[in-house]
């Protein structure tokens, strides 16, 4: 633990990661935990290893997606499991990105998982556990007052650049990336930033060359190897165990 930023009391725990308060105005440290749950908390279950892997995973994409332009939440990380963000106000929305058809469009579709997509899906779901995350639309977000017209606008953009600049990373690492969440926060200032996290928990990896997965459906669908995977994950694209 750095002694930059003091960790003061908890101000949040969710199904996967804790977040703190700091000695600093406008700083958290969030903290990965190992817990991994699915269905909406229906499944759960402990994958060891996986607070660090998608701590170091998502900083190390939050670096890259900053240095060519995308703004985020990140400041710094602080310890294998611990990284200090920017406090923000969570735009109510994930934001899920699809290159290939699997998991909830290729069973809402009736599409064997794989199917290539003419062009990139942008979907949006609104974040209520109680309600089952439901799919929106622009229209849901407008006349619920969720985001912005511009906001809106802003998280469309990013999600397509990050969806971009992840591919062609991911695909150096011989990672193929199916789909993903993302989510975005405003600062103090209404700027839109990255949030959140972006590891095996919140994409689809599919090795290049094989097809075997590589992220969170081997936990969801019982298909063992599971730290394997989260490890195979971060060796790929930090090159360290
Ligand atoms: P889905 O096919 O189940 O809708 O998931 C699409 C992508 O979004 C997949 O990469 C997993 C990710 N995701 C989350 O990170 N959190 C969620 O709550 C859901 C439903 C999906």
């Amino acid at each position: 633990m750095s002694d930059t930023y003091k960790k003061l009391e908890k101000v949040y725990e969710g199904k996967a990661k804790k977040v703190f308060k700091t000695d600093t105005d406008g700083v958290y440290i969030v903290e990965y935990k190992d817990d991994a749950t699915a269905g909406n908390g229906a499944k759960k279950g402990v994958i060891q290893g996986k607070g660090e892997v998608n701590n170091r995973v998502t900083n190390h994409l939050m670096k890259l997606l900053e240095g060519r332009g995308v703004p985020t939440h990140f400041i710094m990380e602080l310890s294998g499991t611990e990284t200090a963000v920017r406090s923000v106000q969570i735009v109510p929305l994930e934001v899920i990105v699809r290159n290939i058809a699997a998991g909830s469009l290729a069973a809402r579709l009736g599409l064997p998982e794989g199917t290539k997509l003419r062009s990139t899906v942008l979907e949006y779901c609104y974040k209520d556990d109680a309600q089952g995350d439901p799919m929106v639309n622009e229209y849901h977000i407008a006349a619920m007052g969720w985001a912005g017209e511009a906001e809106l606008k802003t998280i469309a953009e990013l999600s397509f650049k990050v969806n971009d600049i992840l591919g062609g990373h991911l695909k150096n690492a011989g990672i193929e990336l199916i789909d993903f969440k993302l989510e975005f926060g405003r600062l103090p200032d209404g700027r839109i930033v990255l949030a959140d996290e972006i590891s095996p928990d919140t994409c689809r990896f599919w090795d290049a060359k094989t097809g075997e997965k590589l992220d969170k459906d081997r936990f969801r669908r019982d298909l063992g190897g599971v730290e394997d995977a989260y490890r195979e994950v971060m060796r790929r694209l930090l090159g360290q165990d």
